[in-house]
């Protein structure tokens, strides 16, 4: 006879897999608001419990129609992956096997599956082998390891120890950044006392991408410890830093070169893309993520670091209660303690897809983000602001029309296409102007599906520029 628990699992099982089954059909959007959910759970903290079966059920209920579809198809409205059925399964394990993923004492098949998951990861970006992965929360967290490994190292480098005597007193570290660095870089130098605005911002082209004569330029001025981040994928155009250029001139600086590629990073996977990611290998460190392209649940990133004495310096923890040894202990490469062990389900997304999986579905994303820009740019009135080379498409709609009121409309539309529901997108400030962002990275998308989804937004574009433009 089943257990109670057993009776509980297979009850949830068969309600996630028809939630799951149920995506592709399903509204792209929530169906209610926030106000509507808050609404919905706000009780009073209850005085009794409840058997668990009451409180699955319960629980089920109220978060009907609030839940965003962000596992389905035509979910384009951020980079993120739709938690493909491998690294599902094994995330459910995960929670099951319940490893508190700080030791390898503690934990040894956390522990050992999450060191090779690294090298897998390592190997299959060709990035050098010597380098240590911590699995962290996300590209937030990583871009925060590496950036910390670099401000350890590139202090060490000038006689000090930042890690015992802080930063007051220590001599002042160059932070070089691009202009449109993501928004994570400069929590990541807040958190780390270097402060978002004291970063030197680098001007960058009409792709977002750090000007390499502009970088030099800076650099060439700059004495004394040097700590820079480029990226591999910008948030809205998709493009990549000139990184190998980048590298080479911090370098001859005896500076560190950070790399966020929460979004690119995994192009390193596809030889076709060679042309977008040369040099990225030259970097010390770099954020990678697994929530967004490799498909894996909530939440998992991957911080990446060269030096893996810089990066254990930096993060590494000591307790006469953790047993210790030589052993590779997850806890020194993150910046928590404790932990679920994240790399059961990256090791099955990689060990489900291998290789030639990551590359092809990498290359059909690409594929279907310009196969989308195609079918948005045939209409008079849409621009796509941005070279496709990644899974970036940044929109413009009504180039015909006065900045102000195309802004305006713009705007409008964004929020018309998530209300119709057939596809998900979002907006964003680029340039200047209003844009839509199409980020293709859902594992499930077909090309019916980016028809679909084109055809949907020009409609909802029609829709909104006749009836409220008045143009
Ligand atoms: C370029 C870039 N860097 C960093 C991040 C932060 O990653 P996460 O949200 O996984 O912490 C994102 C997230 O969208 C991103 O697009």
């Amino acid at each position: 006879m089943a257990s109670d628990l057993e009776a509980l699992l297979v009850d949830i099982a068969g309600h996630a897999a028809a939630y799951r089954d149920g995506a592709g059909a399903r509204s792209a959007s929530p169906e209610r608001t926030y106000a509507q959910m808050l609404e919905r759970f706000d009780q009073p903290m209850p005085d009794a419990g409840l058997p668990t079966p009451a409180v699955i059920d319960e629980l089920r209920a109220r978060v009907d129609g609030g839940l965003a579809n962000m596992t389905g198809p035509r979910f384009f409205g951020w980079v993120i992956g739709a938690s493909a059925p491998a690294g599902l399964a094994a995330d459910w394990l995960t929670s099951a096997w319940a490893q508190n993923t700080g030791n390898a004492h503690a934990t040894p098949a956390a522990a050992a599956c999450e060191e090779i998951a690294g090298r897998w990861i390592v190997d299959l970006l060709g990035l050098p082998s010597e380098s240590s992965v911590g699995f962290v929360t996300g590209g937030t967290m990583a871009n925060f390891t590496g950036l910390a490994a670099g401000r350890n190292e590139v202090l060490r480098r000038a006689g000090w120890d930042v890690e015992s005597d802080g930063l007051i007193g220590a001599p002042p570290i160059h932070v070089v950044v691009g202009e449109e660095a993501h928004s994570t870089v400069f929590s990541a130098l807040r958190y780390l006392g270097l402060g978002a605005n004291r970063a030197i911002r680098v001007p960058v082209d009409d792709q977002g991408r750090i000007r390499a004569d502009a970088f030099a330029d800076v650099v060439s001025k700059l004495d004394g410890p040097i700590l820079a981040a480029a990226q591999a994928g910008h948030i809205n155009s998709g493009a990549f830093d000139p990184v190998g250029e980048i590298a080479d001139l911090v370098h001859a600086k005896g500076g560190w070169l950070h790399v966020d590629g929460a979004i690119g990073l995994w192009a390193l996977a596809v030889p076709e893309l060679a042309h977008l990611t040369q040099g990225l290998a030259k970097a010390d460190s770099w954020g990678g993520d697994g929530h967004k392209w490799l498909q894996t649940p909530q939440d998992i990133g991957y911080a990446i670091v060269r030096d893996k004495h810089a990066h254990r310096r930096a993060m590494g923890i000591s307790a006469s209660y953790l047993p210790g040894g030589d052993e590779r202990h997850p806890a020194d490469h993150v910046p928590e303690l404790s932990r679920r062990a994240r790399g059961f389900s990256t090791w099955a997304m990689l060990r489900s897809l291998g290789r030639q999986g990551v590359a092809d579905m990498v290359r059909r994303h690409v594929g279907q983000a310009q196969r989308v820009a195609q079918r948005l740019a045939k209409a008079h009135d849409v621009t796509i602001l941005n070279d496709v080379v990644l899974n970036q498409v940044a929109v413009r709609l009504g180039t015909d029309l006065a900045p102000d009121v195309a802004d305006r409309l713009t705007a409008q539309t964004v929020a018309q296409i998530q209300r119709d529901g057939v596809c998900f997108v979002g907006g964003a400030a680029w340039r200047g102007v209003q844009i839509v962002r199409v980020s293709v990275i859902g594992a499930g998308t077909t090309d019916a599906d980016i028809d679909a989804s084109a055809d949907a937004i020009l409609d909802a574009w029609r829709r909104v520029r006749s009836d409220r433009g008045g143009v």
